[in-house]
């Protein structure tokens, strides 16, 4: 497959690295040129540090420039594509802009797939767009979380979005369908529920933020890859939970517009481990900190894979 990937920033540059390692013919194109000149870099840094995992899928590191080019142009990026992928900044203006360039230049046969987190997209695209246009979006980094969302909109033609389901799929990606567009969609909605939550336990003084993190890893996260959370509620049982419901036993806290915890570490520059100090201080280089935890995300991956899970995702 031909695929276009338009805007190579933080996910547009991982995202390619993905499909270039899928097997697959990638164009990558950014109107900024420095970050455009950047991405290939990157990409080989990120694949040097799979292929020494043994997660490079048998793409050698040397082997990238064949797979991937970078265009400046968006109809040189374009031009032939089975598949266009949108990942350029978050703002609306500008993404209706490049919607209204594709609407001439989206090659007849291409989906196109946006990446956006949180943008009702459909609203802003051509109507001649919509029965190719739908959205793909992916965590970051790209290749090392699988889970891809998938969602339509009403005018999209039958087996596009199946088709890019299946791409994902032989590619060991795990590709979710959602009926229709929420912002957030399922994995973001619940990370920001848990966000809120836990900073209110910390700004209300229940606990600090390593005892949250304790409770976190080796209470909630070490279930959730083998049950998730609806097949949990299954082997809970389901009485317990109505219990719970119906007594409101468990009230949410109101979402909040600002954290006082969090106010408090900005001010001070500890903006996390970008800046050496956070709610933890990690006091070391940054680069260091992600490398370790990217093998040890590698290494859980792996475990995964051969505990299976009974998440509904069992291979
Ligand atoms: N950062 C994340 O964790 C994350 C995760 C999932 C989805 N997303 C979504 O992915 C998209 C990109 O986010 P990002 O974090 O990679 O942002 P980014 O700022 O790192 O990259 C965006 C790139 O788009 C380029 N750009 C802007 N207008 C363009 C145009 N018309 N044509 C080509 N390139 C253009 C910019 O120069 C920039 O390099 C956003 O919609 C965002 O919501 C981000």
């Amino acid at each position: 497959m031909k695929v276009a990937v338009v805007g190579a920033g933080l996910m547009g540059h991982g995202i390619a690295l993905v499909w270039a390692m899928g097997g697959h013919t990638v164009r990558l194109t950014d109107t900024h040129a420095p970050t455009l000149e950047r991405a290939p870099r990157l990409m080989e840094t990120a694949l040097a540090t799979l292929a020494a995992h043994g997660e490079n899928k048998g793409m050698e590191p040397g082997a990238l420039a064949q797979r991937v080019t970078c265009q400046a142009g968006l109809a040189e990026c374009v031009e032939g594509a089975d598949l266009v992928i949108e990942a350029i900044i978050e703002q609306p203006d500008a993404k209706r802009a490049l919607y209204a360039q594709l609407e001439a230049l989206l090659p007849p046969g291409a989906t196109l797939a946006s990446n956006t987190s949180y943008l009702d997209v459909f609203p802003l695209m051509p109507a001649a767009l919509l029965p190719r246009a739908m959205i793909a979006h992916w965590y970051t980094p790209p290749y090392l979380v699988d889970l891809v969302d998938l969602v339509p909109n009403e005018a999209l033609e039958a087996g596009r979005l199946e088709a890019v389901r299946d791409a994902l799929l032989a590619m060991d990606q795990k590709p979710v369908v959602m009926r229709r567009f929420i912002p957030g969609y399922i994995a973001n909605r619940i990370q920001a529920t848990v966000q809120n939550e836990v900073q209110w336990l910390i700004d209300n003084g229940y606990a600090d933020a390593r005892t949250v993190d304790e409770a976190v890893v080796h209470g909630i996260a070490l279930r959730m890859p083998i049950v998730g959370v609806m097949a949990k509620a299954d082997f809970t049982g389901l009485p317990l939970l109505q219990h719970t419901f119906r007594n409101r036993m468990y009230t949410p806290p109101e979402p909040f517009e600002a954290s006082p915890s969090m106010d408090a570490l900005i001010a001070e520059g500890a903006t996390g481990v970008m800046s050496g100090r956070g709610y933890y201080d990690w006091g070391d280089d940054p680069a260091r900190l992600f490398e370790e935890r990217d093998r040890r995300l590698i290494a859980l991956k792996k475990a995964l894979r051969e505990i299976g899970t009974m998440a509904g995702y069992a291979r």
